[in-house]
């Protein structure tokens, strides 16, 4: 047994925060309030001057093959206890390579080298991640572009009725093993050929399985307005009449992309907010004005900077600029990136404000959208959290310690059907984080992209104390 002594409680819920202690036995909550005498032989974690919440639940994540590989440092030091992975349609399972299509197709790649990619199916994947005494630290989304890289012979055209009948087999097979819901990635090679019909058929499959679906939207620059609509009539047209709690909408790191979006913030939700009125649902962001995905012509020419974070021909040139490496080779930005590839790259095109607003927002949830296998990865990866946090509630005070912690907790506990946790409840699961307020900030820059945030004074995951570095 711990008790956690002393601190101030804040429960994920937006109830008002309190000061109580926390009994934890077993992997589960076993008490809240005043414990002056705690059972003999309880562990004691001193939690003056501290908050005591949920573990944080990262909404968007490719942590496919972190989260296998022992303790995910990057998480557990924000204290991240759940990640959600499988996100913007590619998901570890169920591609494995084969003699017709022996390398992972882009952006699947993404998620680590063509190794990696040994589970034929979800029930193998999922009981790799509940490995470490059944103690998973994420749940998986099944990705779209995964299912096309295992069932569509030509990723450049929409699947075939038999195909598509195979995918649909897939995705209930994934649900049934353990899946919270579907998602895709509508703007990235192996998904832009697919049609709206073809995804439609795939998230009513999800949705009738009380699964949600996440979309990365089909494109997030000047057609991002389309896009939108495209993801709503998608969930209108696949939403069963009486749906399960778990059958939402979720849109992936929505922002305001480029020279002609910046600023439109206000816009961008309102139509969220009216889509919500008959579509449940939800969004995710990060806390940074770059986004970070594979390099390509469009996301660079919308952005004021562009980091070279990690690139095959190139390995070196890895954390430069994309005018430095342009000029290292002796080539014009638009050769360079081509010569790059295949790379990634992080593109500075949002302004701050609206980040700022989207991330605000009561439906938006923390989703850090780190890729952990980048040379050189967005900072996001270390520090969205924290980063989160500080900007909302110390430096721009945009809301409160009770609402900034729900949003990161017990909304994406809803949003993805994680009903034991997000919420500290007595018989809930013992994922908590002790921090301090004052001092739980990012760390993570350009220049240093691993450094571990502070602040963060314990996490239990399942009960059971995690060791963070010290630092
Ligand atoms: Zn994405
Ligand atoms: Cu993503």
């Amino acid at each position: 047994m711990t008790v956690i002594r002393g601190g101030l409680v804040v429960d994920g819920t937006g109830a008002p925060a309190r000061r109580a202690d926390v009994l934890v036995d077993g992997d589960r909550i076993a008490a809240i309030g005043a414990i002056p005498n705690p059972p003999p032989g309880a562990a004691a974690i001193d939690a003056a001057g501290a908050v005591v919440a949920p573990g944080f639940i990262d909404a968007h994540t490719h942590d496919d093959v972190a989260a296998l590989d022992g303790v995910n440092m990057a998480k557990l030091t924000q204290g991240v206890t759940t990640a959600v992975v499988g996100n913007c349609g590619f998901s570890l399972a169920p591609w494995t390579p084969s003699p017709a299509r022996p390398l992972p197709p882009a952006p699947l790649g993404i998620l680590g080298g063509p190794g990696r990619f040994a589970y034929p199916d979800f029930v193998s994947y999922l009981a790799a991640l509940g490995g470490e005494g059944g103690r998973p630290a994420a749940v998986a989304l099944c990705g779209h572009s995964s299912l096309r890289a295992l069932r569509v012979e030509d990723l450049g055209r929409p699947a075939s009725p038999d195909e598509l009948a195979a995918m649909i087999a897939d995705l209930e097979a994934a649900l049934d093993a353990g899946c919270v819901g579907l998602s895709a990635g509508l703007a990235y090679p192996a998904a832009i050929a697919s049609s709206t019909d073809e995804v439609t058929a795939l998230a009513r499959a999800a949705f009738r399985r009380g699964g949600a679906f996440a979309i990365h939207l089909r494109n997030e620059y000047d057609g991002v307005w389309d896009a939108l609509d495209e993801a709503f009539a998608i969930a209108r047209a696949a939403m069963p009449d009486s749906p399960e709690p778990g059958a939402r909408l979720v849109l992936s790191h929505q922002k305001c992309a480029g020279p002609l979006q910046r600023g439109r913030a206000s816009e961008l939700l309102e139509r969220i907010e009216r889509a919500s009125r008959d579509i449940p649902l939800a969004f995710d962001a990060y806390p940074y004005e770059a986004g970070s995905t594979l390099l390509e012509a469009e996301s660079a020419r919308a952005s004021r900077r562009v980091i070279v974070t990690w690139s095959d021909p190139h390995p070196e040139l890895a954390g430069l600029e994309l005018t430095e490496a342009a000029e290292r080779l002796g080539l014009d930005e638009d050769a360079a990136l081509e010569a790059l590839k295949p790379g990634g790259g992080a593109y500075f095109h949002m302004d701050e404000a609206d980040v700022d607003a989207i991330l605000a927002h009561p439906l938006c949830m923390v989703g850090s959208d780190g890729l952990p296998a980048d040379a050189v990865p967005h900072p996001r990866l270390y520090g969205a959290f924290p980063r989160y946090f500080g900007r909302m509630v110390r430096e721009k005070r945009l809301l409160g310690l009770e609402e900034t912690v729900r949003k990161a907790t017990s909304l994406p506990a809803a949003v993805f059907s994680l009903g034991s946790k997000g919420i500290l409840r007595v018989g809930a699961d013992a994922d908590i984080v002790v921090f301090e307020p004052g001092r739980y900030r990012d760390r993570a820059d350009w220049r240093e992209p691993r450094r571990r945030c502070e602040g963060v004074r314990a996490v239990l995951r399942r009960g059971m104390l995690e060791s963070l570095p010290v630092g």
